[in-house]
């Protein structure tokens, strides 16, 4: 395992590159190509099955890292979507002389618009650039993972991995967007929606948990366990806000935020004793 995600919880291109995460460079110069950033050796294996042009493959052994066979892949995006970690990514850096485009998972609401200038961060979350939206990918297969193609400076093509999310809209607070799983989706049993990941609690639920008097987003999580997953409530407390502020008939504004307790990424426990495995 590399010693960076260990230590700041994220990857640098280097220790990328020695994974053989990174395609050659020549390869990258044929058009675009998917790079899987992924490198812990977890059960996992959907992206195999994502691909339709056999491109990545696993073996036998469904804990070894997810090869790619960069002739085979041709760029689609079909398998960012289906990636449970959001470890993969598409890379154009022939999208013009001076642009590349870098294709991620955005699983943050609002979604911006196509043409609408964002900032780019890198994997460490910082802005680095502005990016153009190019392309929004929403289609029912992603189920709910849309897939953003911004337009970057070439030369960021190796280091922007996403964009920062947006902020919400105060003139929306009236008619609070929840989610698109649950307010858009017309055929969908909204109540059956996963809302928190981390503990697999409901829309239902959490519906249910209001109307059992819950007030606050803490009021929530002592009843649901929404918020007490590995990522903290990180993914699903905006949700539950919308939800909470839904219900009371009040803007999201006035829902008091959940207590943030440190950490703020999960820390090994050895660091916490001063252990340096390097
Ligand atoms: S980008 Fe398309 S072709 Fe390439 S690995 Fe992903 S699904 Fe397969
Ligand atoms: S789906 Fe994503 S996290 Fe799982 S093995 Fe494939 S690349 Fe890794
Ligand atoms: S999604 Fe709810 S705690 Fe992680």
């Amino acid at each position: 395992m590399a010693a960076t995600i260990k230590k700041k919880g994220y990857l640098s291109v280097d220790e990328l590159k020695s994974h053989g995460c990174m395609p050659d460079e020549s390869r990258f110069q044929q058009g675009p190509v998917a790079v899987l950033e992924c490198i812990q050796e977890i059960p996992c294996n959907p992206c195999v099955d994502a691909c339709h042009y056999g491109a990545i493959y696993i073996g036998e052994c469904i804990t070894d890292l997810p090869q790619l066979d960069t002739e085979k892949c041709i760029g689609c995006g079909a398998c960012i979507a289906h990636c449970s970690g959001l470890a993969i990514f598409v890379v154009d850096k022939t999208h013009s002389e001076t642009t590349a485009a870098v294709s991620f998972p955005h699983e943050y609401l609002p979604l911006p618009e196509k043409g609408l200038i964002v900032q780019g961060v890198n994997r460490k979350g910082e802005v680095v650039c502005d990016g153009k939206v190019i392309r929004i990918n929403n289609a029912k297969a992603n189920d709910h993972t849309p897939i953003i193609t911004l337009e970057i400076p070439k030369e960021l093509a190796d280091e922007v991995r996403g964009m920062k999310r947006l902020p919400n809209e105060p003139d929306k607070h009236e008619e609070p967007h929840i989610c698109q799983c649950i307010n858009g989706n017309k055929e969908a049993d909204s109540d059956s929606v996963i809302v928190c990941r981390c503990e697999e609690v409901t829309a239902g639920e959490i519906k249910k948990a209001i109307e059992q008097g819950a007030e606050t987003l803490t009021g929530i999580k002592r009843r649901t366990r929404a918020g007490m997953g590995l990522c903290q409530g990180r993914t699903c407390s905006r949700i539950v806000s919308q939800m909470l502020a839904q219900a009371k008939n009040k803007p999201v504004s006035e829902i008091e935020p959940d207590r943030s307790r440190p950490p703020v990424k999960p820390v090994e426990f050895g660091i916490y004793g001063g252990v340096d495995n390097e």
